[in-house]
């Protein structure tokens, strides 16, 4: 049995989710091919274990198509980003998408396993993205994960 349970983004989470956001990944605005997002806007889902949030996922839906847009999970190696991942993928089936979505950055290894395992594959790669990011996202760190210099957008996607 999990010991986490997952529901729906509320209105009254959004102050919550901006600091989050903020803590995680420096900003709310969430940069991919080019396009900002304000992610604290937008549906997804929370994670909590013991009255305290643990996870939290981001999506938009746009025709057929959703894009995951953060995941996070705070108490890795539970299932957590597993579970997210799986509610984000309910939703975009019931409404209708044919095709789930997602932008990493190269130097997101753990990512990378951690999606490519479940389902998604690789279908692009974006050489040097991160500086058409950067130019609208100028917090965008040069390096990322374990020091690796962070430059490119990974596109994955499933079928739905
Ligand atoms: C990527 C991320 C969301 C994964 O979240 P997570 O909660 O660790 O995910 P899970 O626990 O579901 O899966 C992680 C591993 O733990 C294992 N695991 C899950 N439940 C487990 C359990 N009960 N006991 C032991 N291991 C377990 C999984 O098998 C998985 O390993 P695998 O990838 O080899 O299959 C998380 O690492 C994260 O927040 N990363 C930082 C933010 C980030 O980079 N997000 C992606 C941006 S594109």
């Amino acid at each position: 049995m999990e010991s986490f349970t997952i529901r729906p983004i509320e209105k009254e989470d959004r102050n919550w989710i901006a600091q989050f956001l903020d803590r995680h990944w420096g900003s709310t605005r969430i940069v991919t091919r080019g396009q900002v997002y304000l992610a604290h806007l937008l549906p997804g889902f929370i994670a909590e274990q013991d009255g305290e949030k643990v996870g939290l996922v981001t999506y938009r839906i746009d025709g057929e198509a959703c894009e995951l847009m953060t995941i996070n999970s705070t108490i890795e190696g539970q299932g957590v980003g597993t579970a997210l991942l799986e509610a984000v993928k309910t939703v975009a089936m019931e409404e209708g998408c044919k095709r789930l979505w997602l932008i990493t950055t190269n130097d997101n290894l753990k990512a990378l396993r951690f999606y490519q395992k479940r389902d998604l594959h690789i279908v692009a790669v974006y050489p040097g993205a991160l500086d058409a990011s950067r130019k609208v996202k100028p917090e965008i760190p040069l390096f990322g994960y374990d020091g690796i210099p962070l430059r490119d957008e990974i596109e994955l996607e499933m079928t739905l």
